[in-house]
């Protein structure tokens, strides 16, 4: 084993005796926990678990010095290869799409405020009932994903709706968890984004909707002040700026 595996893994399993002491677990509880583990893995739901409980810590260990726009989690519903969209840039939708349309502009800059041209934000998002298409039934494959680039300035616009709060899965072994223990389940109204650029580190994030409910308590501890956009009425609908700020990438290409 790896000095690195040893010290990690040892450390893990030493802070879960402590608790299991410090708490008095019974053995009844301990084959719970091994049911309970048995479920996850049977309905396919660590990613899920993994995302909702542990990821925001990795993901501010990571990169919480980073210079430049905070990110937060990826979660797990994003999917490669979404449309590159042309103007008018509007994340592909239905026609009857509900929700309040929102147009979104911004720059996308080195920390130093110099614009990045040609820079790529992949967007996804629930729609206006919190579902996210590819994982939920409701929208048809692709809506509200695609990505747009920056112009010569560094400038960025599109076009979509305010998606929805949400819930994790109420049903499986991860929301039966939640329950269990008396936390909310909901994540708040948010927008995904991966925002990259040749020679800087990418940067994943979401941008969370001021008017949404569950921004104090979301289940995934993913929400960071700095992300969170606060929308207004412009030209019959709604419009909000976010500007993002990269940071260059930690390990130079390789020519
Ligand atoms: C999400 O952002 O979509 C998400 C994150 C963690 C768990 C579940 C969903
Ligand atoms: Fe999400």
């Amino acid at each position: 084993m790896s000095d690195r595996a040893n010290q990690v893994i040892s450390d893990i399993l030493r802070r879960i005796h402590e608790a299991i002491v410090e708490n008095d677990v019974t053995y009844e509880e301990y084959q719970a926990a091994k049911q309970w583990f048995i479920d996850v893995g049977e309905a396919g739901e660590w990613p899920l678990f993994g995302d909702v409980y542990i990821e925001h810590a990795v993901e501010e260990q990571a990169f919480g010095n980073r210079a430049g726009s905070q990110g937060t989690i990826l979660g797990p519903f994003h999917l490669p290869d979404a449309p590159l969209l042309d103007a008018p840039f509007e994340l592909p939708h239905r026609p009857d799409e509900p929700g309040d349309r929102t147009r979104v502009t911004g720059r996308v800059t080195d920390v130093d405020d110099n614009p990045l041209p040609n820079a790529n934000l992949d967007i996804w998002q629930a729609d206006a009932s919190g579902a996210y298409s590819g994982f939920m039934p409701g929208p048809p494959d692709g809506n509200l994903r695609g990505q747009v680039r920056t112009d010569a300035d560094g400038r960025y616009e599109y076009v979509t709706v305010i998606p929805g709060p949400y819930t994790i899965p109420l049903d499986g072994p991860t929301g039966r968890m939640t329950a269990a223990a008396d936390w909310s389940p909901w994540r708040p109204a948010h927008i995904h984004l991966i925002v990259s650029a040749e020679g800087y580190e990418p940067l994943v994030t979401q941008l969370f909707i001021d008017t949404s409910d569950h921004l104090d308590n979301d289940v995934a501890s993913a929400v960071k002040e700095e992300l969170i956009v606060h929308p207004e009425r412009a030209d019959g609908g709604l419009a909000f700026t976010y500007d993002f700020a990269l940071a260059p990438a930690r390990t130079p290409a390789v020519a």
